[in-house]
């Protein structure tokens, strides 16, 4: 007989990850198991990111009534169904008979979820309404057998923001207060006036890297001479600030904000009753574990950090404009200019980030040091996952 595998076993040494704590002059970052090994991957999805908030989708994915669109937490399928009364659902995505993935793309259910399999169907509230022939053929129906015990199984979810948050584990902190401070740290933004465009507001990007060295990348302004000249010639590195929420967010500000744009455009509509401090100023975030926010007079915009393996990361990029007037033809021009900007931005770090990915398969190196004037925001993510890791 084979022994069985020690599933209770830490896939890290606690050593390593109580350096990650340390003050961050003495600090050592995440070891390299975090980005290149599968059975820390499986304890970091079941033990950090199932107990928390993670974005799986956009309300924008499902944005008709009907829509359904599948989505995963690292191999976990799930299915987010938009209601007929505007409402989102998230429900585990499998058929509750054999167990058959419902919905493989994103696709329009209208009313109705049959599995393919033995063509049980579900409504948009998970509820199992028919399962033909159980009984035999043309016996619909039979002895013992609840339907209402049987329907999809659902999954916490909270959209804030156009955004689908799930908590698997089910017992993660209220979702309020999980949001409340970046809620409050953006307080002066109307978001309930986000408005997508459509086609002009998305890209989706694949980088080769762990979805840690994302969120890594993007919370530090440090890399911006180097790796962004362009931006760095209008906000430059001393405009910058850093942000620091700790166990929530961290990222970077600039006061140098210029909206863009295009010769002899129109201005893009703002926020309304904006304080003076946000002429000039935009924030971007790392909303732990898996968002990268962006927040700007004139636009908001989230990036979904979809994990698809250890060392790959589908980057999903939505931009919210303000108000039901910037749906005018007017502004399309900006707004293509607005995507080219930020699709040149986003290119410039792939490299980057693939260089860090593969590093992390060097014996030379084990967590590295940060730079105590510049790397506090990369350190703040890095004790957010440790403390998780050390306290699951
Ligand atoms: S697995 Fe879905 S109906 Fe059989
Ligand atoms: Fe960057």
């Amino acid at each position: 007989m084979q022994p069985r595998a020690d599933t209770t076993r830490l896939p890290f040494d606690p050593a390593a990850m109580e350096r990650v704590l340390l003050p961050i002059d003495e600090a050592r970052g995440l070891p390299n198991e975090a980005y290149t090994s599968d059975a820390f991957q499986a304890w970091e999805r079941d033990r950090v990111i199932a107990r928390t908030w993670f974005c799986i989708g956009f309300g924008r994915d499902v944005a008709a009534p009907g829509d359904a669109f599948p989505s995963d937490v690292l191999g976990i399928p799930l299915l987010m169904l938009r209601r007929y009364d505007g409402g989102i659902g998230v429900f585990h995505n499998v058929c509750s008979h054999r167990g058959a993935q419902l919905v493989t793309e994103p696709c329009s259910v209208k009313r109705r979820l049959r599995c393919p399999y033995h063509s049980w169907v579900y409504d948009l509230d998970g509820q199992l309404l028919a399962t033909p022939h159980i009984g035999g053929p043309r016996i619909n129906e039979t002895a013992g057998f609840d339907k209402s015990a049987h329907g999809l199984k659902p999954v916490r979810s909270v959209v804030f923001w156009d955004m689908v948050f799930v908590n698997l584990s089910g017992d993660a902190e209220p979702f309020e207060t999980f949001i409340a401070p970046l809620r409050e740290r953006w307080a002066d933004f109307d978001m309930g006036r986000i408005r997508h465009p459509g086609e002009v507001g998305s890209l989706k990007l694949t980088v080769d890297c762990n979805w840690k060295l994302a969120v890594e990348n993007y919370c530090e302004s440090y890399h911006l001479p180097s790796i962004h000249p362009g931006l760095n010639s209008y906000s430059k590195l001393e405009d910058h600030y850093h942000i620091e929420a700790e166990d929530h967010f961290s990222g970077q500000g600039s006061h140098a904000y210029t909206p863009l744009l295009v010769k002899d455009g129109p201005n893009l509509p703002c926020f309304p009753n904006l304080p003076a401090r946000w002429d000039k100023a935009a924030e971007y975030t790392s909303l732990f574990p898996n968002l990268l926010l962006g927040i700007h007079r004139d636009h908001f915009f989230a990036i979904r950090l979809e994990p698809l393996g250890l060392d790959r990361t589908r980057e999903h990029l939505e931009i919210y404009y303000v108000g039901d007037d910037s749906a005018d033809a007017t502004y399309q021009s900006v707004k293509e200019a607005n995507l080219a900007t930020w699709r040149t931005v986003f290119a410039e770090d792939v490299d980057v980030v693939q260089r860090m990915q593969r590093g992390r398969h060097s014996p030379g190196y084990d967590g590295g040091v940060f730079s105590p004037a510049m790397d506090g925001p990369t350190h703040c993510f890095h004790r957010w996952l440790a403390k998780r890791l050390l306290t699951a």
